[in-house]
């Protein structure tokens, strides 16, 4: 029978023969044509690193991930649910999934309805007030929204929410198609430094180009 190689990366988080993989949650389950495998009677997702910055965050050497199985996470612009999904199986907790799209909501929501601890929320985030009623206690929030006030949002929601980390993927060509890239990463990075320690900015070449994700400690 063919042995897989598997390293545990973080809690939750596996490579198996080289690839990235969470343990399925639901077994059988699919989000994204993914592929499954079995090991030891426990059933792996592999994770696509140029389908999720997430996944190409880890496999570009990401130190810390922040998101535990004990954590509430606060994902904002969960799009249809392909990077949700690997957090929903790194976490036992609840995952937050706000969207402001109708079209990916759709897409959403049948995926929610099977992992039962994604949270679809019709929302937009730069107005966390209008969904707050809709969230627990948050521990730490994932964003990636191709808005030119990306470092706004980050801030207004960590304002409301107070979780003790962050995530933040920085898309350049959303606040600035024309500023080279680094200097628009700078730029946003700097308006987070009075409220997070920065802990880790992580280029996304070559899974995805013009962005970095970027780990932060609340203050
Ligand atoms: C790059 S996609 C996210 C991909 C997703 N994070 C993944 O890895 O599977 C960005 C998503 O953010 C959503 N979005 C953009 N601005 C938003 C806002 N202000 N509030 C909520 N969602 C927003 C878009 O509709 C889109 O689905």
């Amino acid at each position: 029978m063919l042995q897989r190689k598997m390293k545990k990366i973080f809690p939750g988080v596996y490579r198996i023969n080289g690839k990235l993989a969470t343990k399925n949650s639901v077994r059988g389950f699919r989000v994204y044509g993914e592929r499954l495998i079995e090991k030891k009677g426990q059933e792996y997702r592999f994770w696509d690193p140029f389908r999720s910055k997430l996944g190409a965050g880890i496999l570009k050497g990401l130190k810390k991930l922040p998101i535990k199985p004990n954590y509430n996470v606060l994902y904002l612009g969960s799009s249809t649910g392909t990077t949700a999904s690997h957090v929903a199986d790194i976490t036992r907790n609840s995952v937050y999934c706000i969207e402001f799209s109708k079209r990916m909501m759709r897409e959403l929501i049948p995926v929610s309805g099977v992992k039962t601890n994604m949270i679809p929320i019709l929302g937009d985030a730069i107005h966390p007030l209008e969904y707050c009623h809709n969230i627990n206690l948050v521990d730490v929030i994932y964003q990636d929204v191709a808005q030119p006030n990306q470092a706004e949002i980050l801030i207004k929601n960590t304002e409301m929410f107070a979780p003790r980390y962050a995530m933040f993927v920085v898309k350049s060509r959303s606040i600035n198609a024309v500023k080279s890239p680094k200097k628009v990463f700078e730029e946003e990075i700097d308006k987070l430094k009075e409220k997070f320690k920065i802990l880790q900015i992580v280029d996304l070449r070559p899974y995805d180009k013009d962005h970095v994700l970027v780990n932060l400690e609340v203050f």
